[in-house]
C-alpha cells in the first residue's frame, strides 16, 4: 500500500491551487490524500515567504511535527521552498524534501526517492513542456468555487516583493486550456470561479488559440470575454495590476453580467516618491484614472485594494499622501500591511528607517480611516438586494448561512443547510464592519 499524505497550505490562492494540482497528481500516483497530518505518513507544507511573519510559521510547524511525529516524511513545497532550497535541510533536520513551486508534478518521484533510500530529495526546477495543470474536482478546495490559474510568475520586480524570485517569470496558460477547464467546472456544477494569477491583467499567451471568437482591446480582456462565453454563472479575477488595467477590463464586465462586479487594484502607497522606489510603474495620478474609469462604470464595481505602510524612507507627509488616496478611493475593502523586509529584495538594500512603533501607528490610522468609509459603503446596502452563493453555515451562528456577493462581500442571513451551493437573492437590513446580514427572497 502507498504512504497516506497530508498537504497543508499557507498564503495565497496560487499556493491553494498548486496543492490541489499536486494532490490531484498524488492521487494519480496511487497514494491517499488524508486531512490530518497526525494519521499520515507524509506531510508537506505549502510555504509563504511573502512577509517574515509568514515564513516564520512554516519552522513553527515544522518543529510542532518534528516533535509529535516520529516517523513521517517531512517536505516543504513552495515559495520558501524556492527561495530557501537546500539552506532548508540545514535549518531543520527533520525536513527531508523542498519541493519548489514548479515542481508540484514531480512530487511522487521525491517521494519515491526517499522510500528508496536516498536521505533527502530538492526540486527546484521550472515546469516540464506539456505539463498537465488539471485539478481533479475531489481535490478542490470548495465543490462551489473553483481558482483557475491563467499566469503564473511575476516579471514587475515591485522592490520590496519577492513574489518574481520565488515564483520566476510570467508564463500564461493557453484560453484554450482555460476555456475547457471552466466549461467543465460548469458541467461539474460549479457556480463561481476565479481567475487567478499575481497579475491577471498582464495576462499574454503565446498564441490566440481558444479566443478567436471574441474580441478585445488586450489579451486579458479577449480572455474575460471568451470566459464569460462559457456560460459560467459568476466569474471573479484577482489580482490586478494597475500598470496594465486597461478600461477594456470595465467595457468587458458592462457587457457580461457573469463577470462580477468587483476588482482587485493594489495600490501599495499614496505617494508618488515611495511609488518610485517601489518601482510600481505607476503614480498616484495613474492609478487615479484607472479607478475614475472604474468608478464611472454604467454597473456598480466593488473596488478593493492593498497598502504598505512604513516603506523605507516613507515620511509623515508621504503617509498623509496614502491617507488621501484611500479617502479618494473609497475602498470597498482594504488590506494594509506593515513593511516587512525581504531579503535578496532591491528594497532589503534601503534603509528600513520607520519605527516598529511608527508603523504600527500607521497601521491603526489607515485601518480606522477605511473603517469609517467602509462603514459608509456597507451603509449604502441597507435595502438593497445582492446575490449570494451560499457556501456554507455561518461560523457565528447554526441558524445562519454564509456566502459571498457578486462584489464580494461576506453576507449572512438565516436560511437552512439545505440552502449550501445555491444562488440566493438576499435584502440587505444590516450591516457589520466586514459583512452584510439579509433577508433571504424567495
Ligand atoms: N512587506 C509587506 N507587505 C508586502 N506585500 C508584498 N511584499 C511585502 C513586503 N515585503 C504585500 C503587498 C501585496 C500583498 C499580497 O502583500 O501589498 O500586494
Ligand atoms: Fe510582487 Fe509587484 Fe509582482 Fe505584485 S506585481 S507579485 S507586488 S513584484
Amino acid at each position: 500500500m502507498k504512504s497516506k499524505v497530508y498537504i497543508e497550505t499557507f498564503g495565497c490562492q496560487m499556493n491553494v491551487a498548486d496543492s490541489e494540482r499536486a494532490a490531484t497528481g498524488l492521487r494519480k500516483a496511487g497514494y491517499e490524500l488524508t486531512q490530518s497530518a497526525e494519521s499520515a505518513d507524509v506531510v508537506l507544507l505549502n510555504t509563504c515567504s511573502v512577509r517574515e511573519r509568514a515564513e516564520r510559521k512554516v519552522f513553527t510547524r515544522i518543529a510542532d511535527l518534528q516533535g509529535a511525529s516520529g516517523k513521517k516524511l517531512i517536505g516543504v513545497m513552495g515559495c520558501v521552498a524556492q527561495l530557501e532550497g537546500e539552506a532548508i535541510f540545514d535549518h531543520s533536520s527533520a525536513v527531508q524534501m523542498v519541493i519548489g513551486t514548479r515542481a508540484t508534478d514531480r512530487i511522487p518521484l521525491l517521494i519515491e526517492r526517499i522510500q528508496n533510500g536516498e536521505e533527502r530529495a530538492l526540486d527546484l526546477g521550472e515546469r516540464g513542456d506539456g505539463e498537465s495543470w488539471e485539478i481533479s474536482p475531489v481535490e478542490r478546495h470548495s465543490p462551489h468555487v473553483a481558482f483557475v490559474p491563467i499566469i503564473e510568475g511575476c516579471n514587475k520586480f515591485c522592490s520590496f516583493c519577492i513574489v518574481p524570485y520565488s515564483r520566476g517569470r510570467e508564463k500564461s496558460r493557453s484560453a484554450r486550456e482555460i476555456v475547457t477547464e471552466v466549461r467543465r467546472l460548469r458541467e461539474l456544477g460549479y457556480r463561481e470561479i476565479h481567475l487567478i494569477g499575481q497579475n491577471v491583467n498582464s495576462y499574454r499567451p503565446r498564441t490566440q488559440d481558444g479566443q478567436e471568437h471574441v474580441f478585445g482591446a488586450t489579451a486579458f480582456s479577449r480572455l474575460l470575454r471568451a470566459v464569460a462565453e462559457t456560460g459560467m454563472e459568476r466569474i471573479k479575477f484577482t489580482t490586478s495590476f494597475p500598470r496594465d488595467f486597461h478600461p477594456d477590463i470595465v467595457l468587458a464586465i458592462e457587457e457580461y453580467p457573469n463577470l462580477c462586479d468587483w476588482i482587485h487594484l493594489p495600490v501599495q502607497s499614496g505617494s508618488d516618491r515611495i511609488l518610485k522606489a517601489m518601482r510600481r510603474g505607476h503614480n498616484s495620478e495613474d492609478y487615479r484614472r484607472r479607478v475614475e474609469t472604474i468608478k464611472k462604470s454604467k454597473r456598480r464595481l466593488s473596488l478593493t485594494s492593498d497598502i504598505i505602510v512604513g516603506f523605507p524612507g516613507e515620511t509623515e507627509e508621504d503617509f498623509e499622501q496614502t491617507m488621501k488616496q484611500v479617502e479618494q478611493c473609497e475602498y470597498d475593502g482594504l488590506y494594509i500591511f506593515k513593511y516587512s523586509k525581504r531579503a535578496g529584495t532591491p528594497a532589503a538594500n534601503f534603509n528600513d528607517d520607520v519605527s516598529p512603533a511608527e508603523k504600527t501607528a500607521r497601521f491603526l490610522a489607515l485601518e480606522s480611516l477605511q473603517r469609517e468609509i467602509q462603514k459608509g459603503i456597507y451603509r449604502s446596502y441597507l435595502g438593497r438586494l445582492v446575490s449570494v452563493l451560499v457556501e456554507g453555515q455561518s461560523a457565528r451562528s447554526m441558524a445562519d448561512m454564509t456566502g459571498h456577493s457578486t462584489c464580494h462581500k461576506v453576507v449572512n442571513f438565516r436560511g437552512a443547510a439545505t440552502l449550501e451551493g445555491q444562488i440566493v437573492d438576499v435584502l440587505i437590513n444590516e450591516v457589520k464592519s466586514n459583512s452584510l446580514y439579509g433577508e433571504r427572497m424567495s
